[in-house]
């Protein structure tokens, strides 16, 4: 038995500690906005909060989550108003959308640690985050939209 906070509430999960965290939260909590993308830290569809760092919940175990607080893309504001949400929608980001909570939980760790982030630091910060869509561009217009207006 694993127990943590997440997205404000507290959550024990009965399942062997090696358990990957993304099916946890997926299975276990019935939280379905992380995505299963490659299984493989490889493309940052199921990044995840722990302790406000932005960590790819299918490499991480159950037990890393031990007592910690995660935040998964439905807590990241209670009512969708957290600017990146907001920017996400005035710069019509998603395609497809599989990627794309990943890629605002990735954003938003960069926002907390760098309010006023440049073009480079954003790029450099999102790389490795992939969107099989390709929209990289909005992406970077949509996290520059949510610095200035935050
Ligand atoms: S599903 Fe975790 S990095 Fe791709
Ligand atoms: S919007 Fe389709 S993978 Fe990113």
């Amino acid at each position: 038995m694993i127990s943590f906070n997440i997205n404000g509430k507290s959550a024990t999960v009965s399942a062997e500690s090696d358990t990957p965290l993304l099916w946890a939260i997926r299975e276990h909590l019935q939280l379905t906005g992380t995505k299963y993308g490659c299984g493989a830290g490889l493309c940052g569809a199921c990044t995840v909060h722990i302790n406000g760092k932005a960590v790819r919940s299918c490499q991480a175990a159950l037990s890393d989550a031990d007592g910690t607080e995660v935040t998964t893309i439905e807590g990241l504001s209670p009512d969708k108003s957290h600017a990146l949400q907001k920017a996400w929608i005035a710069e019509q980001v998603p395609q497809c959308g599989y990627c794309q909570s990943g890629q605002i939980m990735k954003a938003a760790e960069l926002l907390q640690d760098n309010p006023d982030p440049s073009r480079d630091q954003i790029v450099a910060h999102m790389n490795g985050n992939i969107c099989r869509c390709g929209t990289y561009t909005r992406i970077i217009a949509a996290i520059q939209r949510a610095a200035k207006e935050g």
